[in-house]
Protein backbone atom coordinates (compact mmCIF):
# COMPACT_ATOMS: atom_id res chain seq x y z
CA UNK A 1 0.00 0.00 0.00
CA UNK A 2 1.21 3.70 -0.94
CA UNK A 3 2.02 5.80 1.71
CA UNK A 4 1.76 9.67 2.13
CA UNK A 5 3.07 11.80 4.89
CA UNK A 6 0.31 13.32 6.96
CA UNK A 7 1.29 16.97 6.17
CA UNK A 8 2.40 18.68 9.54
CA UNK A 9 1.91 15.53 11.83
CA UNK A 10 5.33 13.67 9.41
CA UNK A 11 3.45 10.49 10.02
CA UNK A 12 3.42 8.10 7.45
CA UNK A 13 -0.22 6.50 6.61
CA UNK A 14 -1.97 4.29 4.27
CA UNK A 15 -2.83 6.51 1.21
CA UNK A 16 -6.10 4.20 1.30
CA UNK A 17 -6.68 4.33 5.10
CA UNK A 18 -9.53 2.00 6.74
CA UNK A 19 -12.91 3.57 8.20
CA UNK A 20 -14.41 1.51 11.14
CA UNK A 21 -18.07 3.61 10.87
CA UNK A 22 -19.81 0.48 9.90
CA UNK A 23 -17.61 -1.71 12.83
CA UNK A 24 -20.13 0.33 15.39
CA UNK A 25 -23.55 -1.85 14.09
CA UNK A 26 -27.21 -0.93 13.16
CA UNK A 27 -27.72 2.26 15.53
CA UNK A 28 -30.22 4.60 16.35
CA UNK A 29 -30.42 8.38 17.63
CA UNK A 30 -34.02 8.89 18.59
CA UNK A 31 -35.77 8.21 15.49
CA UNK A 32 -33.15 9.09 13.17
CA UNK A 33 -30.37 5.95 12.30
CA UNK A 34 -26.99 6.29 12.72
CA UNK A 35 -25.10 3.09 12.15
CA UNK A 36 -24.87 0.35 9.74
CA UNK A 37 -26.74 -2.76 9.92
CA UNK A 38 -25.73 -6.42 9.14
CA UNK A 39 -22.23 -6.37 10.51
CA UNK A 40 -20.48 -9.02 12.11
CA UNK A 41 -17.94 -8.64 14.53
CA UNK A 42 -15.67 -11.53 13.11
CA UNK A 43 -15.59 -9.61 9.39
CA UNK A 44 -14.86 -6.52 11.27
CA UNK A 45 -11.90 -7.95 13.26
CA UNK A 46 -10.85 -9.75 9.99
CA UNK A 47 -10.83 -7.11 7.97
CA UNK A 48 -8.76 -5.08 10.83
CA UNK A 49 -6.30 -8.13 10.72
CA UNK A 50 -5.67 -8.20 7.30
CA UNK A 51 -5.37 -4.28 6.57
CA UNK A 52 -2.67 -4.45 9.27
CA UNK A 53 -1.30 -7.30 7.32
CA UNK A 54 -1.21 -5.15 3.98
CA UNK A 55 -0.03 -2.29 5.54
CA UNK A 56 -3.26 -0.42 5.56
CA UNK A 57 -1.88 1.22 8.88
CA UNK A 58 -4.45 4.12 9.87
CA UNK A 59 -7.70 3.55 11.33
CA UNK A 60 -10.53 5.77 11.73
CA UNK A 61 -13.39 5.63 14.58
CA UNK A 62 -15.61 7.75 16.59
CA UNK A 63 -17.03 7.87 20.02
CA UNK A 64 -20.56 7.14 18.38
CA UNK A 65 -19.82 4.50 15.99
CA UNK A 66 -21.98 2.09 17.82
CA UNK A 67 -21.90 3.70 20.83
CA UNK A 68 -18.11 2.34 21.50
CA UNK A 69 -18.44 -0.76 20.16
CA UNK A 70 -16.52 0.09 17.24
CA UNK A 71 -13.49 1.37 19.27
CA UNK A 72 -13.95 -1.70 21.72
CA UNK A 73 -13.38 -3.80 18.40
CA UNK A 74 -10.51 -1.98 17.26
CA UNK A 75 -9.15 -2.10 20.89
CA UNK A 76 -9.34 -6.11 21.11
CA UNK A 77 -6.81 -6.35 18.15
CA UNK A 78 -3.86 -5.44 20.39
CA UNK A 79 -3.44 -8.70 21.05
CA UNK A 80 -2.16 -9.52 17.42
CA UNK A 81 -0.93 -6.14 16.24
CA UNK A 82 1.36 -3.82 17.54
CA UNK A 83 -0.35 -0.81 18.76
CA UNK A 84 2.89 1.38 17.54
CA UNK A 85 2.19 -0.21 13.95
CA UNK A 86 -1.26 1.91 13.58
CA UNK A 87 -2.16 5.59 13.69
CA UNK A 88 -5.25 5.44 15.95
CA UNK A 89 -7.70 8.39 15.10
CA UNK A 90 -11.27 8.36 16.89
CA UNK A 91 -13.28 11.76 17.56
CA UNK A 92 -16.17 13.06 20.03
CA UNK A 93 -18.63 15.25 19.72
CA UNK A 94 -21.57 13.75 18.51
CA UNK A 95 -22.87 12.46 22.30
CA UNK A 96 -24.85 14.76 24.28
CA UNK A 97 -25.19 12.52 27.41
CA UNK A 98 -27.47 14.42 30.28
CA UNK A 99 -26.03 17.60 28.69
CA UNK A 100 -27.73 20.37 26.65
CA UNK A 101 -24.94 20.48 23.92
CA UNK A 102 -23.20 18.29 22.29
CA UNK A 103 -20.11 20.15 23.03
CA UNK A 104 -20.40 20.23 27.03
CA UNK A 105 -17.13 20.10 28.31
CA UNK A 106 -17.15 17.71 31.33
CA UNK A 107 -19.25 15.44 28.96
CA UNK A 108 -16.37 15.68 26.47
CA UNK A 109 -13.61 14.73 28.68
CA UNK A 110 -15.55 11.30 29.92
CA UNK A 111 -16.47 10.58 26.75
CA UNK A 112 -12.69 10.97 25.25
CA UNK A 113 -11.59 8.76 28.69
CA UNK A 114 -14.25 5.99 27.68
CA UNK A 115 -12.82 5.97 24.39
CA UNK A 116 -9.31 5.53 25.51
CA UNK A 117 -10.98 2.37 27.45
CA UNK A 118 -12.49 1.17 24.52
CA UNK A 119 -9.74 1.31 22.49
CA UNK A 120 -7.25 -0.34 25.48
CA UNK A 121 -4.49 2.00 24.87
CA UNK A 122 -3.29 5.36 26.28
CA UNK A 123 -2.45 7.60 24.30
CA UNK A 124 -4.41 8.36 20.79
CA UNK A 125 -2.81 9.63 17.49
CA UNK A 126 -5.36 11.95 16.04
CA UNK A 127 -8.28 13.39 18.15
CA UNK A 128 -10.70 15.16 16.03
CA UNK A 129 -14.10 17.35 17.02
CA UNK A 130 -16.59 15.30 15.08
CA UNK A 131 -18.72 18.71 13.77
CA UNK A 132 -19.05 22.53 13.96
CA UNK A 133 -22.05 23.03 15.17
CA UNK A 134 -20.96 25.35 18.15
CA UNK A 135 -23.90 26.20 19.13
CA UNK A 136 -26.72 29.85 17.53
CA UNK A 137 -23.78 31.54 19.07
CA UNK A 138 -20.77 29.85 19.33
CA UNK A 139 -21.00 29.61 22.85
CA UNK A 140 -19.90 26.12 22.93
CA UNK A 141 -16.70 26.57 20.66
CA UNK A 142 -14.50 28.06 23.12
CA UNK A 143 -14.54 24.90 25.77
CA UNK A 144 -14.47 22.93 23.07
CA UNK A 145 -11.52 24.04 21.45
CA UNK A 146 -9.67 24.08 24.69
CA UNK A 147 -10.54 20.70 26.09
CA UNK A 148 -8.86 19.56 22.80
CA UNK A 149 -5.65 21.33 23.14
CA UNK A 150 -5.73 20.59 26.73
CA UNK A 151 -6.00 16.68 26.00
CA UNK A 152 -2.58 17.27 23.50
CA UNK A 153 -1.08 19.59 26.29
CA UNK A 154 -1.74 16.01 28.76
CA UNK A 155 0.06 13.95 26.06
CA UNK A 156 -2.98 11.61 26.06
CA UNK A 157 -3.80 12.77 22.02
CA UNK A 158 -0.64 13.42 19.66
CA UNK A 159 -2.26 15.20 16.80
CA UNK A 160 -5.74 17.49 16.88
CA UNK A 161 -8.34 17.21 13.99
CA UNK A 162 -11.29 19.55 12.74
CA UNK A 163 -14.45 17.39 10.94
CA UNK A 164 -17.71 18.45 9.18
CA UNK A 165 -19.94 17.09 6.52
CA UNK A 166 -19.44 20.68 4.99
CA UNK A 167 -16.22 22.36 3.80
CA UNK A 168 -17.67 25.32 4.17
CA UNK A 169 -18.59 25.48 7.95
CA UNK A 170 -14.87 23.70 8.65
CA UNK A 171 -13.77 27.10 7.35
CA UNK A 172 -15.82 29.22 9.95
CA UNK A 173 -13.76 27.58 12.41
CA UNK A 174 -10.47 26.45 11.09
CA UNK A 175 -8.48 29.41 12.17
CA UNK A 176 -9.23 29.17 15.81
CA UNK A 177 -8.58 25.30 16.06
CA UNK A 178 -5.78 25.19 13.87
CA UNK A 179 -5.94 21.40 13.28
CA UNK A 180 -2.72 19.25 12.05
CA UNK A 181 -5.47 17.45 10.26
CA UNK A 182 -8.69 18.51 8.81
CA UNK A 183 -11.58 15.44 8.24
CA UNK A 184 -13.93 16.86 5.34
CA UNK A 185 -16.36 14.72 3.30
CA UNK A 186 -14.95 14.89 -0.49
CA UNK A 187 -16.29 12.33 -3.06
CA UNK A 188 -16.08 12.35 -7.23
CA UNK A 189 -19.51 14.46 -7.33
CA UNK A 190 -19.33 16.57 -4.43
CA UNK A 191 -16.14 19.39 -4.13
CA UNK A 192 -16.78 21.32 -1.38
CA UNK A 193 -13.29 20.83 -0.48
CA UNK A 194 -12.34 22.93 -3.03
CA UNK A 195 -14.49 25.59 -3.31
CA UNK A 196 -14.95 26.32 -0.23
CA UNK A 197 -11.34 27.47 -0.09
CA UNK A 198 -10.25 24.56 2.38
CA UNK A 199 -8.22 22.75 -0.27
CA UNK A 200 -5.89 25.91 -0.18
CA UNK A 201 -6.26 26.45 3.52
CA UNK A 202 -4.43 22.89 3.72
CA UNK A 203 -1.74 23.48 0.87
CA UNK A 204 -1.55 26.95 2.72
CA UNK A 205 -0.88 25.32 6.28
CA UNK A 206 0.55 22.01 5.24
CA UNK A 207 -1.98 20.21 7.24
CA UNK A 208 -2.97 16.83 6.64
CA UNK A 209 -6.20 16.09 4.84
CA UNK A 210 -8.62 13.30 5.18
CA UNK A 211 -11.40 12.57 2.78
CA UNK A 212 -14.26 10.31 4.09
CA UNK A 213 -17.43 8.49 2.82
CA UNK A 214 -15.20 8.39 -0.86
CA UNK A 215 -18.01 6.20 -2.24
CA UNK A 216 -20.70 7.71 -1.08
CA UNK A 217 -21.66 5.14 1.19
CA UNK A 218 -21.49 2.27 -1.66
CA UNK A 219 -23.63 4.44 -4.05
CA UNK A 220 -21.34 5.48 -6.57
CA UNK A 221 -19.99 1.90 -7.05
CA UNK A 222 -22.61 1.34 -9.29
CA UNK A 223 -23.47 -1.96 -8.04
CA UNK A 224 -27.02 -1.34 -6.96
CA UNK A 225 -29.69 -2.83 -9.59
CA UNK A 226 -32.35 -1.11 -7.92
CA UNK A 227 -33.88 0.80 -4.84
CA UNK A 228 -32.84 -0.38 -1.49
CA UNK A 229 -35.15 -0.65 1.62
CA UNK A 230 -32.03 -1.15 4.63
CA UNK A 231 -32.90 -3.13 7.55
CA UNK A 232 -33.38 -0.67 10.96
CA UNK A 233 -30.22 1.41 12.09
CA UNK A 234 -28.77 1.98 8.81
CA UNK A 235 -27.55 5.47 8.11
CA UNK A 236 -28.29 4.68 4.53
CA UNK A 237 -32.33 5.18 4.78
CA UNK A 238 -31.59 8.95 5.20
CA UNK A 239 -29.81 8.88 1.98
CA UNK A 240 -32.94 9.61 -0.99
CA UNK A 241 -29.84 8.94 -3.45
CA UNK A 242 -30.65 5.27 -2.60
CA UNK A 243 -34.03 5.24 -3.67
CA UNK A 244 -33.54 7.15 -6.88
CA UNK A 245 -33.81 4.73 -10.37
CA UNK A 246 -32.74 7.77 -12.15
CA UNK A 247 -29.33 8.35 -9.87
CA UNK A 248 -28.40 4.05 -10.09
CA UNK A 249 -29.18 3.88 -13.79
CA UNK A 250 -26.59 6.46 -13.83
CA UNK A 251 -24.38 4.76 -11.45
CA UNK A 252 -24.47 1.97 -13.72
CA UNK A 253 -23.72 3.67 -17.01
CA UNK A 254 -20.52 5.34 -15.18
CA UNK A 255 -19.24 2.09 -13.71
CA UNK A 256 -19.54 0.43 -16.99
CA UNK A 257 -17.87 3.48 -18.66
CA UNK A 258 -15.31 3.24 -15.70
CA UNK A 259 -14.42 -0.26 -16.63
CA UNK A 260 -13.28 0.30 -19.73
CA UNK A 261 -11.34 3.17 -19.19
CA UNK A 262 -9.16 1.84 -16.56
CA UNK A 263 -9.83 -1.91 -17.76
CA UNK A 264 -5.84 -2.69 -16.71
CA UNK A 265 -6.44 -2.18 -13.23
CA UNK A 266 -7.46 -5.03 -10.87
CA UNK A 267 -10.35 -2.54 -9.29
CA UNK A 268 -11.09 -0.65 -12.19
CA UNK A 269 -14.15 1.28 -10.57
CA UNK A 270 -12.65 1.77 -7.13
CA UNK A 271 -9.60 3.27 -8.74
CA UNK A 272 -11.63 5.91 -10.95
CA UNK A 273 -13.41 6.97 -7.59
CA UNK A 274 -10.93 6.44 -5.06
CA UNK A 275 -7.80 7.13 -6.57
CA UNK A 276 -9.21 10.48 -8.57
CA UNK A 277 -9.49 12.28 -4.54
CA UNK A 278 -5.50 11.88 -4.46
CA UNK A 279 -4.56 13.48 -7.77
CA UNK A 280 -4.46 16.90 -6.47
CA UNK A 281 -3.13 16.21 -2.79
CA UNK A 282 -0.41 15.47 -1.41
CA UNK A 283 -0.63 15.60 2.17
CA UNK A 284 -3.89 13.09 2.64
CA UNK A 285 -5.42 10.13 2.07
CA UNK A 286 -8.82 8.33 1.48
CA UNK A 287 -11.17 7.05 4.28
CA UNK A 288 -12.63 4.24 3.11
CA UNK A 289 -15.26 1.88 5.05
CA UNK A 290 -13.93 -1.42 4.46
CA UNK A 291 -16.41 -4.37 6.31
CA UNK A 292 -14.51 -7.45 5.55
CA UNK A 293 -11.48 -9.03 3.94
CA UNK A 294 -12.48 -9.26 0.51
CA UNK A 295 -12.96 -5.06 0.45
CA UNK A 296 -9.71 -4.95 2.37
CA UNK A 297 -8.10 -6.57 -0.37
CA UNK A 298 -10.01 -4.53 -3.13
CA UNK A 299 -8.74 -1.42 -1.25
CA UNK A 300 -5.02 -2.91 -0.99
CA UNK A 301 -4.20 -2.36 -4.98
CA UNK A 302 -5.17 1.32 -4.89
CA UNK A 303 -3.66 4.23 -3.75
CA UNK A 304 -1.87 5.67 -6.90
CA UNK A 305 -2.91 9.01 -8.03
CA UNK A 306 -5.10 9.35 -11.15
CA UNK A 307 -3.09 11.74 -14.12
CA UNK A 308 -4.72 14.75 -14.65
CA UNK A 309 -5.95 13.70 -17.94
CA UNK A 310 -8.17 10.52 -16.09
CA UNK A 311 -9.00 13.13 -13.76
CA UNK A 312 -10.47 15.48 -15.35
CA UNK A 313 -11.97 12.46 -17.51
CA UNK A 314 -13.58 10.71 -14.36
CA UNK A 315 -14.54 14.52 -12.97
CA UNK A 316 -16.97 15.01 -15.88
CA UNK A 317 -18.45 11.60 -16.33
CA UNK A 318 -20.23 11.85 -13.19
CA UNK A 319 -20.86 15.29 -13.26
CA UNK A 320 -22.79 14.94 -16.78
CA UNK A 321 -24.11 11.69 -15.77
CA UNK A 322 -25.70 12.79 -12.61
N1 LIG B 1 -16.20 12.77 10.10
C1 LIG B 1 -17.40 12.40 9.79
O1 LIG B 1 -18.41 13.08 10.09
C2 LIG B 1 -17.58 11.12 9.01
C3 LIG B 1 -18.80 10.86 8.37
C4 LIG B 1 -18.91 9.68 7.63
C5 LIG B 1 -17.85 8.80 7.55
N2 LIG B 1 -16.69 9.06 8.22
C6 LIG B 1 -15.53 8.12 8.14
O2 LIG B 1 -15.29 7.76 6.80
C7 LIG B 1 -15.36 6.33 6.65
C8 LIG B 1 -15.87 5.95 5.28
O3 LIG B 1 -17.12 6.53 4.98
P1 LIG B 1 -18.46 5.68 4.81
O4 LIG B 1 -18.33 4.44 5.62
O5 LIG B 1 -19.58 6.61 5.03
O6 LIG B 1 -18.59 5.32 3.30
P2 LIG B 1 -17.68 4.98 2.02
O7 LIG B 1 -16.29 4.76 2.39
O8 LIG B 1 -18.03 6.00 1.01
O9 LIG B 1 -18.37 3.63 1.58
C9 LIG B 1 -18.12 2.47 2.28
C10 LIG B 1 -19.02 1.36 1.78
O10 LIG B 1 -18.77 1.11 0.41
C11 LIG B 1 -18.88 -0.28 0.17
N3 LIG B 1 -17.59 -0.79 -0.34
C12 LIG B 1 -16.36 -0.66 0.19
N4 LIG B 1 -15.43 -1.34 -0.51
C13 LIG B 1 -16.09 -1.89 -1.52
C14 LIG B 1 -15.71 -2.73 -2.59
N5 LIG B 1 -14.43 -3.14 -2.75
N6 LIG B 1 -16.64 -3.13 -3.47
C15 LIG B 1 -17.93 -2.75 -3.33
N7 LIG B 1 -18.38 -1.97 -2.31
C16 LIG B 1 -17.46 -1.56 -1.42
C17 LIG B 1 -19.19 -0.94 1.52
O11 LIG B 1 -20.59 -1.07 1.72
P3 LIG B 1 -21.39 -2.44 1.56
O12 LIG B 1 -20.46 -3.57 1.77
O13 LIG B 1 -22.47 -2.37 2.58
O14 LIG B 1 -21.92 -2.34 0.17
C18 LIG B 1 -18.67 0.08 2.49
O15 LIG B 1 -19.28 0.03 3.75
C19 LIG B 1 -16.27 5.89 7.81
O16 LIG B 1 -16.11 4.53 8.12
C20 LIG B 1 -15.78 6.83 8.90
O17 LIG B 1 -14.57 6.34 9.45
C21 LIG B 1 -16.54 10.21 8.93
Amino acid sequence: MKKVILGKTNELVSRISLGTWSYGGANTTGEMAVGWAGQKDEDSRLALQRAWELGINHWDTADVYGDGHSETIIGSMWKNIPRKDIFLATKFGWSMGNYAHYYHPKHMRIQFENSLKNLQTDTVDLLYLHHCNFGDSEEYFDDANELLHKLQEEGKVRFIGLSDWSSKKIMKFIDRVNPDVVQPYRNVMDDGYASSGLKKWIEKNNAGVCFFSPLKHGLLTGKYHAPVTFPDGDFRSNIPDFQRWDVLNAMRDNKKNVEIRFQGHPQPVLHGLLDSLLTDVSTGCVLLGQRNVQQVEAASSLGNPLNKKDYDWIKSNYLIRR
